[in-house]
């Protein structure tokens, strides 16, 4: 889903609030691989919810992370980038068969039956999925204009042409699944330092949603129950994880309701899916993957909970990884979005 148009080459810029990510792909014989790569911290508040907060820092650190760039070869001008996770969202709707200048105004009364929208401040995309005798199966993308309008500003005037800008749920399926065999029906959870998104794909993504747990929010739940600093609690939290073994399980205990929580929320989500949607199938799976998939244990406690399967990603299954000293297995969970934009720089037909 892109709210720009459509490129020849392009790398892909994952801008969290923390962090700037920079991948450029080449494919060569049919073998894809990184071919320009870094990662910068942006310094604190300079981005809020993916809100530029101060333009000239955001500017300053993005021609930094490209100066300091590795890899080999030329930098493309044209950018494909990705648009705060909690400020957008997929979501399919079915409509009865109808012409194509009808879909927009269509979407615009089924999506508020379910979440509250100002149509005049967000831009709409979408897509037929299917289209058969009971009608059109559409996904459907909404972001707010401020924030798309913020980023090309900002893009440009670091002389990059914004070419595609994303709902995050596009790069990570583009990666994790759409490359690879496994194409079984599945719930993704990609847990960041600031937020996680949540999303279910079968096919395609059928919709996202954000959940109110996070990489930092664990690291101060630490803090708070232990009275160690953060520093403190993120090593902790890094060494010891989930493990009971580790850290007399003191983790393990303290971690109880935020588990449940996590467990509840992705059984709704299923459910939703179940009630909501005619075509489903059994979900086979649950994906973690951003770096709190790193966190020790997750799959095997959630799996446990969930009694379905929890896999960690795989983000290099199907991309040759030039350093495994910089793409080490912590490192690699947090790149997935950044390669799954510079795949999209290298497939401009791809829809997703
Ligand atoms: N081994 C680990 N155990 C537990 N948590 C970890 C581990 N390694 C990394 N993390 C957590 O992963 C989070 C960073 O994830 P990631 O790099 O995907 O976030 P981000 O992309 O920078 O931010 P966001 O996606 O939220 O905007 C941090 O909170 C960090 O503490
Ligand atoms: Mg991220």
């Amino acid at each position: 889903m892109s709210f720009l148009n459509t490129t020849e080459v392009a790398f892909g810029l994952d801008i969290s609030d923390r962090n700037l990510r920079l991948i450029q792909l080449e494919k060569i014989s049919q073998k894809i691989k990184i071919q320009l790569y870094n990662e910068i911290k942006l310094p604190p508040d300079c981005l809020i919810g993916g809100e530029i907060k101060q333009p000239k820092v955001f500017l300053d650190s993005l021609n930094k992370l490209i100066k300091t760039r590795r890899g080999h070869g030329q930098l493309s001008d044209e950018v494909i980038s990705v648009l705060p996770e909690e400020k957008t969202f997929f979501k399919v709707v079915n409509t009865p068969l109808i012409h194509d200048e009808q879909i927009e105004t269509k979407i615009k009364e089924i999506i508020p039956q379910d979440i509250p929208i100002d149509f005049n401040e967000i831009y709409l995309d979408y897509q037929i999925i299917e289209k058969n005798d009971n009608g059109l199966n559409i996904l459907v993308g909404i972001a707010p204009k401020n924030i798309i309008e913020s980023y090309i500003e900002i893009l440009s005037q670091a002389n990059l042409i914004p070419t595609v800008l994303e709902i995050e749920a596009a790069p990570i399926s583009r990666l994790l699944l759409e490359q690879s065999q496994d194409q079984k029906p599945q719930v993704i959870i990609d847990i960041g330092a600031q937020r996680t998104g949540l999303f279910l794909y079968d096919k395609t993504v059928k919709f996202t949603i954000s959940l109110p747990i996070s990489g930092n929010k664990t690291t101060q739940h630490i803090v708070e129950t232990l009275g160690l600093s953060w520093e403190e609690a993120e090593k902790a939290k890094i060494v010891c994880g989930l493990d009971k073994a580790k850290c007399h399980g003191a983790l393990l205990e303290i971690f109880s309701d935020v588990i449940n929580e996590l467990n509840d929320r992705i059984t709704k989500a299923i459910n939703f899916y179940y009630y909501n949607f005619p075509e489903a199938k059994n979900i086979a799976r649950v994906l973690l993957c951003g770096g709190g998939a790193n966190f020790i244990d997750i799959a095997v406690v959630l799996q446990e909970k969930l009694k379905l399967p929890v896999i960690i990603s795989n983000p290099f299954e199907t991309i040759a990884n030039p350093d495994k000293t910089f793409f080490n297995t912590q490192r690699s969970q947090s790149f997935i979005t950044a390669i799954g934009l510079g795949l999209r720089g290298l497939r401009p037909d791809t829809f997703l």
